[in-house]
């Protein structure tokens, strides 16, 4: 799927910016100021029963699928059971749809169903999580995403405990031939990026290190830039 998308094979690290940590009151500005600075727009969706916060819902992401008709929105949801949530999403046409692997019992079934939508399924571990619950399905997966902190609110420290994470999927990713991108979201600034990318990371999500700078747009390109050099070293 992410081959089709024309992903696979990309060599340059993509950014995909938070919006959690954007001024919720003016939204459309906060992503039209990173037009050409970041290569993604997350979406993090909370529930207050899967983690401890409520966020943003599905009309959110029409909107900005309206307004933004060429972004690429990348969705995270942090709801439970994942899967009741499917059909209100997949109608608000993101690029990505990722669930936890914690928040459903039918993980294979829902990234299917994903996938048959036309919208690239990712699959998310939390901090305590191992890759090996998720390898069974390794090869529905066009994305997985690996908390760095645990999910729920952003500004949090980054948990270098994670990292052997994303080792063992960019070496099972090798192994076994699949075709599935690595994202890390959590902790991500300037410094963490290029721990990130020489792990093995393709897409790195970061939400205060952009939004929580005088010039968001300098924040985004100076995190790429630092993890594009990093990556080619
Ligand atoms: C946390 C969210 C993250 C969050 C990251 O549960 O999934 O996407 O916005 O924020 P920072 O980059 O501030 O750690
Ligand atoms: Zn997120």
């Amino acid at each position: 799927m992410a081959g089709a998308l024309g992903l696979k094979g990309n060599r340059n690290i993509l950014l995909a910016a938070s919006i959690l940590s954007a001024d919720p009151s003016a939204l459309g500005n906060s992503v039209a100021s990173l037009c050409g600075a970041a290569d993604w727009i997350h979406v993090d969706v909370m529930d207050g029963h899967f983690v401890p916060n409520v966020t943003f819902g599905p009309m959110t992401v029409r909107a900005l699928r309206r307004d933004f008709e060429d972004a690429f929105l990348d969705v995270h949801l942090m709801v439970e059971p994942a899967e009741n949530f499917l059909e209100i999403f997949l109608a608000s046409r993101p690029d990505v749809l990722t669930i936890h692997v914690e928040a459903t019992r039918h993980i294979h079934r829902t990234l299917q169903a994903i996938r048959e939508a036309g919208v690239i399924p990712g699959v998310a571990v939390n901090p305590g999580t191992p890759v090996s619950l998720i390898e069974p399905i390794l090869h529905i997966a066009g994305l997985v995403l690996v908390m760095t902190v645990n999910p729920g609110f952003g500004g949090q420290k980054f948990l270098p405990e994670t990292m052997s994470k994303i080792k063992s999927l960019a070496r099972l990713r090798n192994v076994g031939s699949l075709d599935f991108l690595i994202e890390s979201d959590g902790g991500v600034n300037f410094e963490t990026a290029k721990i990130l990318v020489s792990s093995g990371c393709d897409v790195l999500v970061a939400g205060s290190a952009i939004y929580g700078a005088d010039n968001p747009a300098e924040a985004a390109r100076g995190i790429k830039d630092a993890a594009n050099a990093e990556w080619r070293t």
